[in-house]
């Protein structure tokens, strides 16, 4: 079986994380996000995956250009205005080998899960289905595509971002295409699988099936949701393959006896964590280094970052090489952008005394 993965989107909710680095390529658990599902596509037996590009085509190009280095064959399609979903889909079709009645997976590039892939495939040849998709419950529905099925799953609409949504069922962002129904979303313009090609396919009476799995399953296109994937994979509450071994952290660079590092942190390549330090449910990028007396729960210090003495980091993200200096707070979704100089005690939520 062949797969795409849409990578093209601008991770805009990820600034500034994702201004070097297209959102798939961020570092989750120790390698670029991308990898896990890579890892799980392969172990679910797909031999062949193309990669459609838009945003930052150029990390990708670095990354995967020497080719099958993962054991599986990755090609990527770059487009030069960006398409959407549908569009991305459409104009990678010339990459794919499977014939006109044959499935092909389409995933999301974002979308961490654990659902029966092997299973969905499945449902999607009993249906004999033009289009199948993973669907899944959510608490707050509003977000995603809002999808009902009726008695037999079969999906009877599509209501993108609904404010009123019908259902709190939702688009999980992987489906299984027959290979002609891709063939036939129009080329070379803008298209959203969500808002025109399942739609029209509905009103043309194609069947387009749910496959519902209740798995482990988390959009990360937020810094709570990309902090909380990197943590549950670290922790093994999700299994990928790109982790071998599950533990409470994931500790690369240098950590201070006396530091305390755990709830799914990482500790990545070359970074490192002062003395009496407390890093929790948090990544600490490649070379970033986060000072004595820090206290850091559910935040991002981006690559080279660094962080002075006896800072507090709640649900923060500091930006590529940025400089904090001590006694800083920064708490409740701050975003610092790259580069940028902050001095001792600039920034608080309490007093400094
Ligand atoms: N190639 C390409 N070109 N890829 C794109 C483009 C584009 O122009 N625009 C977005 N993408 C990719 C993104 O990189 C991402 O992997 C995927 O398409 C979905 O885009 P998001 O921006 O993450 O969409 P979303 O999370 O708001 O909503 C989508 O996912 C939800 C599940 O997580 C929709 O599919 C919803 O229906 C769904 O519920
Ligand atoms: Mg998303």
């Amino acid at each position: 079986v062949e797969a795409v993965i849409l990578v093209g989107g601008q991770g805009t909710r990820l600034r500034p994380l994702t201004i070097d680095t297209p959102k798939p390529m961020l570092r989750a658990a120790g390698v670029p996000f991308l990898l896990h599902q890579l890892a799980r596509l392969r172990s679910a037996g797909v031999d062949h995956v193309v990669l459609a590009t838009a945003y930052r085509a150029d990390v990708f190009a670095a990354f995967f250009g020497a080719g099958d280095s993962l054991g599986i064959r990755v090609d990527f399609v770059t487009e030069v205005e960006p398409l959407g979903t549908g569009g991305g889909i459409r104009n990678v079709a010339d990459m794919l080998e499977s014939g006109p009645d044959e499935p092909v997976l389409v995933l999301n590039g974002d979308v961490l899960s654990g659902h029966d892939l092997a299973a969905q495939l499945d449902a999607h040849r009993d249906a004999a289905a033009a289009v199948t998709l993973h669907l899944v419950r959510v608490a707050d529905p509003r977000a995603f595509g809002s999808v009902p099925t009726d008695a037999v799953g079969r999906v009877t609409a599509f209501l993108e971002k609904s404010p009123e949504p019908v259902t709190d069922q939702v688009n999980a962002g992987c489906y299984v295409f027959a290979r002609r129904v891709i063939d036939a979303i129009p080329p070379v313009r803008a298209v959203s699988v969500e808002r025109e090609t399942f739609p029209a396919l509905l009103a043309e009476g194609a069947v387009v099936q749910g496959y519902v799995d209740p798995s482990y399953w988390l959009d990360v296109g937020s810094p709570e949701s990309f902090v909380q994937a990197s943590a549950d994979l670290v922790r093994g509450v999700i299994a990928s393959p790109a982790v071998p071994e599950p533990s409470e952290a994931l500790i690369r660079g240098s950590v201070a006896p006396d530091a305390y590092v755990a709830a799914g942190s990482v500790v990545d390549d070359g970074a490192g964590v002062g003395a009496g330090a407390r890093v929790e449910g948090s990544i600490i990028m490649p070379g970033a280094h986060v000072g004595p007396g820090c206290v850091v729960t559910r935040s991002v210090v981006g690559t080279a970052a660094t962080i002075g003495a006896d800072c507090v980091l709640t649900d923060a993200v500091v930006g590529d090489r940025a400089s904090v200096g001590a006694r800083n707070e920064l708490s409740a979704g701050a975003r610092v952008w790259p580069d940028v100089v902050l001095g001792d005690c600039a920034v608080r939520f309490s007093s400094d005394r």
